[in-house]
């Protein structure tokens, strides 16, 4: 750098971020600014994206790549560091070796804020060890249609569980700040509505009022914005025919107006193309870059063509010249506060000892164990220790590795550079089992999922991404059941590892139907056959429905895909050395066409249930078992009369009257009994978890602020109306386990 650039006002680190934004912005060149707002794909041609096009940021790199991209990014006129994006979404997905955590559903069951904080804290020490800033996380999306294929990546169906989560979350990645060197910038997504999709499909149009939007899909999105998250990433999807990339209501109304949000929008995956090639809402990339560009938003991701439309806009007279500046303002303004322009935050040396370090391990396993939700158990579980025993592992993913860790990470199809994680950084059931138990066990797989086949329209899309493979479902096979049953007639315990693999889901990967797929169905029903229990292992990445002959299994527990050290904490689990805590963020169904099951759904209907199924989920939002029982009783409320500004302050009494340690998580609903539009029966607004040793009563404090007890009236305004209300205590969401006190807003 010669000694004038040095000089250079934008450059000097004892100015303040504005007046270095300020000098930087004055000295770029219209095709800067422009490249400054690409965000390009690493994979592809990096010269021409950093040397041609000006991008201002890459996402998907390999490690070697972002050495490579900091060495072009010296070569250019200003020197305007990158910043380097990457889906770090349960763990440092792509990078070989790192921790990878369990997925956001599966974390989401340990209702636990704190722990997620610690998660995203780890994530991040990793993650800004490598070279990355940024990560795509976390996910706010409310998962309502378990066909959906992205539901693994939700916090699952609750907007005050999935806005504590993602808060904490969001506080993890970000630390103390940006100008920590171990934070990284999280980004809230996909900005909103977006899981709210037509049969499940993924990214179709989003049939969703504004009311709707104000009700249940914002809420979680204005708690982290205001929690500081800096960045927000927008849905794929249109609402009322407007893609969101171009919704000013959403975008310039309520994001930017009503909650002040002054973070950086990102578009998704080649939003602004789309609007061109796929939603044919915009005539050409000059009028979409145009279109975007006025709707404020700041980074453009992987729309390469974006930088000629908006060249070309401002010489039709679309756009002016200083279209740009509000944009790139902001983008400049992160890499400031990140500290780039000093120290670009490459790769550091030592990265062994930061990445998939032992303490990440520890922190792996602890979220794994919280992570797993015990849904059935007659009394099998935990398994008595007896050297005598033998058990046997069977199924499918029982020693699939790469499956433990699910979608986003190591072999999950995204990034080319790496295949999987490494083997021996993962314990599957079957390697967990062998470590602890102290029984015989032997394994035999049973059956098999499904082959992925080559779309025969395609392997790529016009825009040239992947098209996902179409799903063959592998026949029954004859020879495994049969080996599988004679390891099942020989053993004391059958422990039978099922559920889904990608590919069945994933982006543009939803299922028409929840079942399991290929041989696993009649694998079960032979092993139930058998006589020998059987504990089904869920291992899906969403509620799938479980065959008839289940009911006859002496225990079932899920666990969305639990991440590297899964297989030890599910071994745990089985053998007592640790107690089963998860309670479910999401509502599993009998039947598909039962969709959807989410509890908190609109009062009023005909009847309650369908000519030939109930309407009742097969396990219900928040349910969950302990090795012990809990009981709850006297559910008191202080004051039954309050001001719109008081507190509701109750108290319960919880006692474990059983024979283990339990963590109880106490879920706190609240039904307003009259509304002035039509509302949900019941919302979850607060929880609480306590640890109960066996005989341990405890009478617990809640507090809850009338503040909290809103709807959103038909104006579209958050209110609390006057009128008697329900407080619902209890396990679960389910009715007939919730204790009822009521109160009265005057
Ligand atoms: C598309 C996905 O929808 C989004 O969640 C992700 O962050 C981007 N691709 C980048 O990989």
């Amino acid at each position: 750098m010669s000694s004038e650039t040095l000089t250079l006002p934008y450059l000097d680190p004892s100015l303040s971020t504005v007046e270095r934004v300020a000098d930087l912005l004055a000295r770029m060149t219209l095709e800067e600014k422009v490249g400054q707002m690409l965000q390009l794909d690493a994979r592809d041609d990096l010269d021409d994206h950093i040397l041609r096009r000006h991008a201002g940021s890459i996402l998907h790199t390999s490690p070697e790549r972002i050495v490579r991209a900091s060495e072009l990014t010296a070569q250019t006129r200003l020197r305007i560091p990158l910043l380097v994006g990457e889906d770090c979404i349960h763990g440092h997905s792509f990078w070989p070796g790192a921790t990878i955590y369990p997925t956001q559903l599966a974390m989401a069951a340990s209702w636990d804020p704190h722990l997620l904080k610690r998660v995203a804290r780890a994530t991040a020490v990793e993650v800004a060890a490598t070279g990355i800033h940024w990560t795509f996380s976390p996910v706010l999306c409310i998962a309502r249609d378990l066909r959906w294929g992205r539901v693994n990546e939700t916090f699952g169906e609750d907007p005050h569980l999935i806005g504590e989560l993602a808060a904490a979350m969001v506080r993890g990645y970000q630390g103390s700040g940006l100008s920590d060197p171990t934070a990284i910038l999280a980004t809230a997504k996909h900005f909103a509505g977006y899981s709210e999709t037509q049969g499940g499909r993924d990214a179709s149009e989003a049939d969703i009022s504004r009311r709707k939007l104000r009700s249940w899909f914002l809420p979680p999105f204005e708690r982290v914005a205001r929690e500081g998250c800096r960045s927000f990433m927008l849905g794929y999807q249109t609402m009322d025919g407007v893609p969101i990339t171009t919704n000013d209501w959403l975008l310039s109304d309520v994001l930017r107006g009503e909650w002040a949000y002054t973070g950086t929008l990102i578009t998704d995956w080649d939003n602004v193309g789309r609007m061109v090639w796929e939603q044919h809402v915009q005539p050409d990339y000059a009028h979409a870059a145009a279109a975007a560009v006025q709707a404020g938003n700041d980074m453009i991701m992987t729309t390469p063509g974006f930088f000629e439309g908006a060249l070309d806009a401002v010489s039709r007279g679309l756009l002016t010249e200083h279209a740009f500046d509000r944009a790139v303002g902001r983008i400049l303004t992160l890499k400031f506060d990140l500290g780039l322009f000093e120290n670009p935050r490459l790769p550091q040396d030592g990265l062994d000892k930061v990445v998939g370090s032992a303490e990440h391990a520890a922190l792996n396993l602890e979220v794994a164990r919280r992570s797993i939700v015990l849904l059935e158990n007659d009394g099998l579980l935990p398994l008595a220790a007896s050297s005598q025993t033998r058990i046997a592992v069977v199924g499918p993913l029982a020693d699939d590795a790469q499956e433990h860790l699910g979608d986003w990470a190591g072999g999950s199809g995204q990034a080319g550079w790496l295949d999987g994680q490494p083997r021996e950084l993962i314990t599957t059931v079957l390697d967990g089992l062998r470590q602890i138990a102290p029984w015989e066990v032997v394994h035999a797989r049973g059956a098999d999922i499904c082959n992925l086949e080559q779309d025969p329209r395609g392997a790529t899309f016009p825009d040239g991404q992947p098209r996902p493979p179409v799903v063959r479902a592998c026949p029954p096979d004859e020879e495994l059941v049969a080996e599988a049953v004679a390891a099942a007639s020989d053993a004391d315990v059958v422990v039978a590892v099922v559920g889904d693999r990608i590919g069945l889901y994933g982006e543009g990967r939803s299922t028409a139907t929840l079942e399991l797929i290929g041989g696993q169905i009649a694998l079960l029903d032979a092993l139930i056959e058998t006589g020998t229990p059987v504990v089904v292992v869920l291992l899906a990445s969403k509620p799938l429905v479980l065959p008839p002959s289940v009911d006859r299994a002496a225990a079932v527990l899920w666990v969305a895909n639990p991440g590297m050290k899964g297989g030890r904490a599910i071994a745990e689990i089985l053998t007592g050395a640790v107690e089963p805590t998860g309670r479910l963020p999401i509502s599993f169904a009998r039947h598909a066409g039962q969709q959807p099951t989410y509890y908190n759904q609109i009062r009023g209907q005909h009847g309650d249930r369908y000519a030939d199924l109930t309407q009742s989920p097969a396990w219900a939002f928040g349910e969950g078992r302990s090795y012990t029982t809990v009981q709850y009783r006297d559910l008191v409320i202080e004051q039954t009369a309050l001001a719109a500004s008081g507190t509701v302050v109750a108290h319960v009494t919880v006692a474990n009257t059983g024979e283990r340690p339990a963590l109880e998580t106490i879920q706190v609903y609240v039904r307003d009994v009259v509304t002035s539009v039509s509302w949900a029966e019941k919302e979850l607004k607060t929880f609480q978890q306590v640890h109960l040793a066996p005989g341990d009563v405890e009478r617990v404090r809640i507090d809850l602020p009338v503040a909290a007890c809103t709807i959103v009236d038909a104006a579209g305004g958050r209110v609390v109306e006057a009128g008697e209300f329900e407080l619902l205590v209890g396990p679960s969401s389910r009715d007939e386990r919730l204790l009822r006190a009521s109160f009265e807003v005057r």
